[in-house]
């Protein structure tokens, strides 16, 4: 179904964490362009993060790690410019807020005034505490993320299943409590066993919005192009796949080129 203009209200923070109370689930998908923002725009969903995940997504890398500052704002500010309704939560980059507080603000305050993004996200929990304090402060709305942060690959060795071990799970949940604590407005859990994501769904009063963290959180997230069958490799157990657009859009172009090659586009109709 798609939002008729009429009925568009702006998602806040106050409204996620409305969704919450009353039990309504909220949805939540990557965008890293106008025309893709558009459509996830009007097809109603709730939160658009302009993921790091752009770095392998967009631009071909291995990891999260290579995509800058720069390159972040681009992309967010493509995206805020074809939103009317979601709320759009931004990446920050791997070396942008690790381990220099003040470095942290800078880049936060960068993409909120460059950009016209309502939110940031980074990876992390109390060794990131003073980078959030000092975000939060200056009115910036932070999402956390914890269990597996893509921009620790190189620490974790994998991307399997995180915090399946005790001594794992509880930091999780120290973390999450912590990340309340301080003021983020909501926190994503990615790649974690689903009784754990339950714990601190029913635990904590702020949104919970799962990756691969099974159903029983306050929301969902997936990468768009992973959902929609652009991406062809990429097979998670936790991804559903709504739509084979790779499929899609190789027999478009291939017919396009076929009728390039034998002269039947374009026709006397397509033509001045
Ligand atoms: O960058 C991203 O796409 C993300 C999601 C996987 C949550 O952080």
């Amino acid at each position: 179904m798609s939002v008729q203009k009429k009925d568009i209200k702006i998602i806040t923070t106050h409204q996620l964490q409305a969704m919450k109370d009353r039990g309504e689930k909220i949805s939540m998908l990557t965008a890293y362009d106008y025309s893709m923002a558009s459509i996830l725009d009007d097809a109603g969903v709730d939160v658009l993060l302009v993921g790091d995940s752009a770095s392998n997504v967009m631009a071909g890398h291995e990891t999260t790690l290579p995509i800058t500052l720069d390159q972040m704002i681009y992309h967010a500010s493509s995206v805020v410019r074809a939103v009317r309704r979601a709320f759009v939560v931004v990446d920050m980059p791997f070396g942008s807020y690790q381990g220099n507080s003040s470095e942290a603000l800078r880049s936060a305050i960068r993409i909120m005034k460059e950009s016209g993004a309502h939110g940031i996200k980074l990876e992390g929990g109390s060794e990131i505490k003073d980078s959030i304090i000092r975000i939060l402060s200056a009115g910036v709305p932070v999402m956390g993320h914890l269990g597996l942060t893509p921009q620790s690959i190189y620490k974790f060795g994998t991307y399997t299943v995180r915090a399946k071990e005790e001594e794992e799970a509880n930091k999780l949940i120290e973390d999450a409590i912590l990340l309340q604590e301080l003021g983020c407005f909501a926190i994503v859990l990615e790649k974690i066993p689903s009784s754990l994501a339950q714990r601190v769904a029913s635990q904590l009063h702020i949104p919970i919005i799962g990756i691969g963290a099974g159903p029983h959180v306050d929301g969902q997230v997936l990468v768009t192009h992973d959902l929609l069958g652009i991406t062809k490799e990429f097979k998670p157990r936790f991804l559903r796949r709504y739509a084979d657009l790779h499929d899609i859009m190789t027999n478009a172009v291939s017919n396009y080129v076929q009728d390039v090659k034998d002269r039947n586009f374009p026709n006397e109709d397509e033509a001045y």
